[in-house]
């Protein structure tokens, strides 16, 4: 009887296990396929808002719309970094949608 009861016990907590195991692994997969294609960026202003502004909008890193920034200097810090600023690879954001980055951000009219 006891060693019953055991036994189912095993059996459902295996069980949640490999339902906990399971959904894990598909979150996680489907996190790897959202970084591998993430090159869907829909423009300049989008990128900033989703990653830069986590910081350059939080006092983290210093205020870096409107101040006419060359956008050779953004693409330069966002690929290599800058001591506290992180290095965005390719294939996080990509050429061409760093380009369009950089262009947002050294946009002095612009406004978000
Ligand atoms: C994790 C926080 C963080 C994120 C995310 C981040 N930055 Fe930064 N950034 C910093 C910090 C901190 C500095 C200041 C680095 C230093 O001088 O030590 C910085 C500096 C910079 C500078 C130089 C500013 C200057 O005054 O010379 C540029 C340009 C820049 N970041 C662009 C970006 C862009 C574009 C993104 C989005 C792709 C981005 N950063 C995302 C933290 C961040």
């Amino acid at each position: 009887m006891k060693e019953t009861r055991l036994g189912s016990v095993v059996r459902v907590f295996g069980f949640m296990f490999v339902v906990i195991f399971a959904a894990i692994s598909s979150a996680w997969s489907a996190q790897e396929e959202k970084l591998s294609t993430g090159l869907a960026w829909k423009d300049g202003g989008e990128i900033y808002t989703k990653i830069c502004a986590y910081c350059h909008e939080a006092d983290v890193g210093p205020p870096i719309r409107n101040r006419a920034l060359p956008t050779a200097y953004i693409r330069t810090i966002v690929r290599n970094g800058n001591r506290a600023m992180p290095a965005f690879r390719a294939s996080k954001i990509d050429d061409e949608s760093l380009a369009k980055l950089a262009d947002f951000i050294s946009q002095k009219e612009s406004q978000h």
